[in-house]
């Protein structure tokens, strides 16, 4: 009878010990790779390779083809100012800037701050496009 209980005593609180290993392995690798995901996204050297690659796999035809001006007076101009020069929202003087292309690609596509993301609202090479664009507001 003693025996069967030690017996019963190790199983119980072995399989404790295995269910509660394996619960907090689960948790602990599902924080770690929200984690990574969260990096990823906010990473700004994958954001520029992202814009890289975006702006290398844009058709200049279709680029060109883009009404930019349009583009950026319809999603931009309400915090930017038509001339880029309005500050709205925390919004920072397009006419003023120094981004480089693939920064702006980067900044249109993944957003930043109250800037809401245009990736999957305009086209990739709009986003193209009104990035170029941005550079006839600083003339
Ligand atoms: C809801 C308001 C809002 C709209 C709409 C908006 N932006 Fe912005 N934009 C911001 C804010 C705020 C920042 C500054 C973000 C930060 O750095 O935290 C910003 C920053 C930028 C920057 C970076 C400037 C720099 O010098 O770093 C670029 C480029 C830009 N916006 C382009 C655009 C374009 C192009 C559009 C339209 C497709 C657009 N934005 C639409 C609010 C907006």
């Amino acid at each position: 009878m003693k025996v069967l209980h030690s017996i019963m005593t190790i199983v119980v609180v072995g399989f404790t010990i295995v269910a509660c290993g394996t619960q907090s392995d689960k948790k602990s690798t599902r924080v770690e790779s929200s984690e990574i995901e969260i990096e990823a996204i906010g990473q700004p050297d994958e954001q520029i390779r992202v814009a890289k690659s975006l702006i290398a796999s844009s058709d200049a035809s279709k680029i060109k083809a883009v009404n930019a001006k349009k583009m950026f007076k319809n999603y931009c101009a309400v915090c930017h100012g038509r001339k880029g020069n309005m500050e709205i929202n925390g919004a920072e003087k397009l006419s003023k800037s120094s981004a480089s292309l693939e920064q702006r690609v980067a900044q249109i596509y993944f957003g930043k701050g109250t800037m809401a993301p245009f990736k999957g609202i305009i086209k990739n090479e709009e986003i193209v496009a009104v990035a170029k664009y941005l550079d006839e507001l600083k003339k």
